[in-house]
């Protein structure tokens, strides 16, 4: 359904703007009370008061939505997850409920080491359909726009699988998906104790391929004790940075590494995970365009301290949220229960959480000015709740509160 036209919305909550929002900016939902937008094919072409006249010349060419006592909103963004994989990893999670830490299953060869392995033996249909069963789940809890990374490869042939099998869905599936190539997530053990070799092979014979076949428009790397080193994530970042690539980083997840103020400094679109970032990695991301995307569902099943959101908003960076689906250290893309974590854990407001999973999280994606807010112009990505207000998102506890997703094709 391309035109339609909501009226009588109780709560329209805009989310206005074409940039990331920062600091105190954050809590400016743009709600207009009884309103009414209109999409034409596929485009929101009006936002406003509701009012009985329809502006629009051919109102029989559009279906009409009463929202009575109900709230709307730009449909969710789910700016980082691990979509596309092989097999699961529930010993695992068993381990580390037991105290095994997530690092040391992976040094013993599990983590993401098993689910590459997983990924290696999937064929493209397996992988394709597992991920297109997660994708309807999303969009039911009213994501219009995901991000889906590679990296559960690390060779070039199933690297360009994962991300060839993106390409089909976005191509299939309603839900819109930003691609990123995420070889750096791991050393693969062909190339053990030699990081500087896997990058090289990485620049030279599988990032030129994802470019030419324009399979991932972002690439990121796992900087991590242990992993990728600060400076081999800086070198490795600006060389697919001068290939074209737009940056993101797993940045100071387990062990602060300077992995915020590296993404500030070379321009990324997003730092993701920080759960342990410093105050001087803070203070760059706030002074920087960098969004701050943070993964309370990560902490939540791995048991660790929250990423301190409050204090990061507080400080005037621009914040994001996003589920981090994998298969090993947040096997979920619950957005209601991301909302809730943000909002008891991390001391977000509800206005702030709603920021971080539209406005905020399109510019995590370079998106701002296409997705992410009820504005003119904009993709008619639109979901309506049960509800009369957005505070409802945190109150109904890890409960979906999205009735409908309208999800515009104007991409066909
Ligand atoms: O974002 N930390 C690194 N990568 C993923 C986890 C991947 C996995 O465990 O399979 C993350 O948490
Ligand atoms: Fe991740």
């Amino acid at each position: 359904m391309n035109n339609y036209i909501i009226q009588n919305i109780t709560q329209l909550v805009t989310c206005s703007g074409s940039s990331a929002k920062h600091g105190r900016k954050m809590s400016d939902l743009g709600v207009i009370e009884n309103g009414m937008v209109v999409v034409t094919n596929g485009i929101i072409s009006y936002v406003g008061h509701s009012s009985k006249q329809f502006p629009v010349d051919h109102p029989e060419d559009y279906e009409i939505i009463d929202a009575q006592g109900k709230a709307v909103l730009p449909g969710f963004i789910d700016s980082h997850t691990h979509l596309v994989f092989g097999g699961y990893r529930e010993e695992e999670f068993s381990w580390r409920m037991r105290g095994d830490s997530y690092m040391s299953i992976m040094n013993r060869g599990g983590g993401i080491y098993s689910t590459v392995h997983a990924t290696r033996n999937a064929s493209f249909e397996e992988l394709e359909s597992t991920a297109k069963i997660r994708l309807d789940k999303m969009l039911a809890m009213g994501v219009t726009t995901v991000e889906a990374k590679s990296g559960y490869g690390l060779d070039k042939e199933t690297e360009l699988k994962q991300l060839r099998v993106l390409k089909k869905l976005n191509a299939i599936h309603p839900v819109d998906i930003v691609s990123t190539y995420l070889g750096a997530h791991a050393v693969p053990v062909e190339y053990k104790d030699d990081e500087k070799a896997y990058i090289d092979f990485m620049l030279q014979e599988v990032m030129p391929i994802v470019r030419k076949e324009n399979l991932a428009e972002c690439c990121d790397i796992f900087c991590e004790k242990g992993v990728f080193s600060t400076q081999e994530s800086e070198s490795f970042l600006l060389s697919a940075k001068a290939m074209g690539f737009q940056l993101k980083i797993h940045a100071d997840e387990i062990v602060a590494t300077g992995g915020a103020e590296l993404a500030a400094s070379i321009g990324a679109l997003s730092a993701d995970h920080l759960l342990q970032a410093s105050e001087k990695g803070i203070e760059a991301l706030a002074n920087s365009d960098t969004v701050a995307t943070l993964l309370p569902c990560t902490a939540f099943s791995l048991k660790e301290n929250y990423a301190q959101g409050r204090r990061m908003i507080d400080a005037g960076c621009a914040v994001a949220l996003a589920t981090d689906l994998n298969p090993g250290s947040s096997f979920t893309s619950s957005i209601p229960l991301t909302i809730a974590l943000a909002c008891i854990y991390m001391k977000l407001s509800p206005e702030e959480a709603v920021t971080a999973l539209t406005i905020n999280a399109a510019a995590a994606l370079g998106k701002a000015d296409s997705i992410g807010s009820i504005d003119l112009g904009k993709k008619g990505d639109l979901i309506i709740l049960e509800f009369p207000s957005y505070k409802f998102l945190p109150y109904h506890v890890g409960t979906n509160c999205v009735e409908k997703t309208f999800k515009s094709i104007s991409n066909y």
